[in-house]
């Protein structure tokens, strides 16, 4: 097990397959000169099944998640799906995309094994969606949600990140497209992981103020507590059912007491935190012929050194090296 010393145990693996993205999110990304991990350094295919391997056969991992950067831009993206589909005991696999060319490959996923996405979309204008991701593919990713949704890679969740200024006035009207299209709605509270050090305290739209927002034009009564789990999401129920929308408060109303997250970034290092300034190397392990064993013990020792928190309310808090691109979300 990937057990820490305040007694949490980690069952959920996010696997970021590359750095690199096809968008540019002002909370994410700079416009350029950010410098990708060099090819050299990437994990290859094998490599990133063999850490699976382990991570749910000998580590207690129950669930994977891919992420990047934009997943989808791994060219061995399905094949990798397809081999971790078939380990035993079987976890269950989601995908964290921008939904660009999901619309082209949402059924090749469905089919190696992929069973949920979650697709980041932070308005409905085009314009807005523009300014927020330096991109016009706005098209692209309805598209992309519309063709999960009938691939079957259900519930499909959306992401969304309010920014002041730029589309906070958009919560109702997202919640709204949301209940209709059949989609499961988060709202995430922008962290401190763009690349320029741009965050601010004061400036960020908080949980707060998305769901007093929300409340002028919908009913939200609360879920019950005993669903959420080690969710981040707290859910509510929207005019009485069925639909839910959540909020991820990782800012306002940290959830690190129920942490169950274990990071593997895609040049082969062990993240025990979003927010973690310390790595531990598995891809020297990997490359200098570590069996199994070693490779567990290490990943076990990284885990066991998890900090309590992320630190967010230290007013000495240190923002990590990595942009959120090279973590995956
Ligand atoms: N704060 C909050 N969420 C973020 N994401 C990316 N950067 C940030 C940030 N600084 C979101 C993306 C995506 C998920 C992986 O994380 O919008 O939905
Ligand atoms: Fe790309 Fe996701 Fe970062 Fe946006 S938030 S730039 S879609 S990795």
């Amino acid at each position: 097990m990937l057990i820490d010393t305040y007694g949490r145990v980690a069952t959920d693996l996010r696997v970021s397959l590359t750095d690199r993205c096809n968008l540019r999110c002002t909370y994410c990304m700079p416009e350029e000169g950010l410098q990708w991990l060099a090819k050299p350094d990437l994990l290859s295919d094998d490599e990133i099944v063999r850490l699976v391997r382990i991570a749910v056969t000998d580590l207690g991992i129950e669930e994977v998640r891919f992420t990047g950067g934009e997943p989808l831009l791994r060219p061995g993206l399905t094949g990798i799906v397809e081999r971790v589909a078939a380990l035993t005991p079987r976890p269950r696999l989601s995908l964290t995309t921008n939904g660009i060319g999901l619309a082209r490959t949402a059924d090749a996923l469905r089919a190696a094994g992929l069973d949920r996405v979650n697709v980041s979309l932070d308005t409905l204008r085009p314009d807005v969606f523009q300014t927020l991701t330096r991109r016009k593919r706005h098209a692209d990713v309805l598209r992309g949600l519309a063709a999960a949704r009938a691939a079957g890679l259900t519930p499909v969740k959306v992401n969304t990140v309010l920014m002041p200024g730029l589309n906070d006035d958009e919560a109702p009207d997202l919640l709204a497209w949301a209940v209709e299209n059949d989609y499961e709605l988060r709202f995430i509270e922008q962290m401190p992981l763009d690349a320029q050090h741009g965050w601010q305290r004061d400036g960020m739209v908080t949980a707060g103020d998305i769901l007093a927002s929300l409340r002028t034009r919908f009913t939200l009564t609360p879920e019950d507590s005993a669903e959420r789990g080690s969710a981040p999401a707290e859910r509510w129920i929207v005019d009485g059912g069925p639909h839910r929308v959540g909020v991820i408060a990782s800012v306002t109303r940290p959830f690190c007491r129920a942490c169950d997250r274990t990071r593997l970034t895609a040049d082969g290092q062990i993240r025990t935190c979003l927010f973690a300034t310390e790595e531990t190397d598995l891809r020297a392990a990997l490359r200098s012929d570590a069996p199994d064993a070693e490779i567990a013990r290490r990943w076990k020792l990284a885990m066991w050194g998890k900090k309590a928190g992320s630190g967010l309310d230290d007013p000495a808090f240190l923002q990590p090296e990595r942009p959120m691109s090279a973590i995956g979300g």
